[in-house]
């Protein structure tokens, strides 16, 4: 209990952490076709203009007026993707997401960092090792099929936030900037640094997955297992990977679930671990899906699959370590997720940047 009533003291420090209660101002639900739609389009129209660069180009040379239609084609070609973009490109984009989570406080807790992260994990999280498909490559949740999928409840708010940073940085690939996003998203709620390279390119509706890869939040540790080896983690991996869940909350309209992990939603630490470990959890009493709330204050949750953490040995030796060592945690947790990130991308280069945290 004295380390819960540390994280409580953390909690009141970190003033958007602080604020438990759901002060949530959720923006305007766009359809997700609509998403879906504008995806295309920017696809399209990046293709249309390069098009466009050759053949107004040649009109314009043969009209004597090349010089006009050479500038404009140079933004257009930069928008096709032409342009190479080198890190302190992707530091820009790195710096303006993380501009707009201070700008856009008002949201849940206090940030969309938690939702930005749910979004990077669940367009990776979707890979099959076995066939090779699925992954972070592509960005299919943009299309109405995998959009609509029942885990992917909620998850447009996270894209609606990054709409902004895609029209600014237009070479990025969404499927680039989500993962980028959730590294910002980490970091700049405190976490390790989490290196990351780019390459992803974004795909078309055909290679949206099929539903059912994401994990079952009312199963247990046999299910887990079933999920997460396809994706190639073995049992320290999924612990650390659960991590993820001091962060943010359960929302009723989405999963179904409700409630927080931890007292302190906005930043990362080993709390859930810590939680899990020191609380007494017993059943929710209420209408929703089985979940547990800690007894002392009934204030947080977790979910059956998070309780099968502690209920199996092997999962629980790591939680064991997690809990007690916060630097064992960020590291493996840093290099779960990168490895997470990455899943199903063909990456042309081995070289991975880090980014700097804002101030
Ligand atoms: C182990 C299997 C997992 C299950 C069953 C699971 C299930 C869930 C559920 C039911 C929610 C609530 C969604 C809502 O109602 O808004 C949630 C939220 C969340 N999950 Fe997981 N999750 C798992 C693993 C992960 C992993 C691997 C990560 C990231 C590495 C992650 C990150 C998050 C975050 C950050 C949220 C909060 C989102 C928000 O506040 O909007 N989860 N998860």
């Amino acid at each position: 209990m004295a380390s819960a009533a540390r994280s409580f003291t953390r909690a009141l420090r970190t003033p958007a952490a602080s604020s438990l209660k759901r002060s949530a101002t959720f923006v305007p639900r766009t359809t997700f076709a609509q998403q879906a739609r504008r995806g295309y389009a920017d696809a399209a129209g990046a293709k249309k203009g390069g098009n466009g660069l050759l053949i107004g180009g040649l009109v314009a040379a043969l009209a004597g007026g090349a010089g006009f239609y050479y500038m404009n084609g140079a933004e257009q070609v930069k928008a096709a993707g032409v342009f190479t973009p080198k890190q302190e490109d992707y530091q820009k984009v790195y710096d303006k997401i993380a501009q707009l989570l201070v700008e856009h406080d008002n949201y849940d807790d206090g940030s969309y960092g938690p939702v930005l992260v749910r979004l990077a994990w669940h367009a990776s999280g979707t890979y099959d090792a076995e066939t090779k498909t699925g992954g972070s490559n592509g960005a299919t949740m943009r299309f109405p099929p995998e959009g609509d999928h029942g885990a992917n409840a909620g998850l447009h708010a996270a894209r609606d936030f990054l709409d902004p940073v895609k029209k600014e940085f237009p070479w990025i690939t969404y499927s680039d900037l989500w993962t980028l996003a959730g590294v910002a998203a980490i970091q700049e709620m405190q976490g390790p640094k989490i290196p990351w390279r780019p390459g992803r390119i974004d795909r078309d509706v055909s290679y949206c997955t099929p539903d059912g890869r994401l994990p079952d939040a009312s199963k247990e540790q046999k299910h887990l297992r079933a999920i997460f080896n396809r994706m190639g983690f073995n049992d320290q991996e999924i612990v650390a990977l659960s991590g993820a869940h001091a962060l943010g909350r359960c929302h009723t309209d989405r999963s179904g679930f409700s409630g927080p992990w931890t007292f302190s939603p906005t930043t990362l630490t080993n709390d859930y671990y810590k939680l899990l470990m020191e609380e007494k959890w017993a059943y929710k009493k209420w209408d929703g899906p089985k979940q547990f709330e800690d007894v002392s204050t009934k204030s947080l949750m977790m979910l059956p699959t998070d309780m099968a953490l502690i209920k199996d040995k092997s999962f629980k030796s790591y939680v064991e370590k997690y809990a007690k060592d916060n630097d064992a945690f960020f590291k493996d947790f840093s290099n779960v997720v990168m490895k997470l990130f990455e899943l199903g991308v063909p990456f042309e280069t081995e070289e991975r940047m880090t980014f700097k945290p804002s101030e």
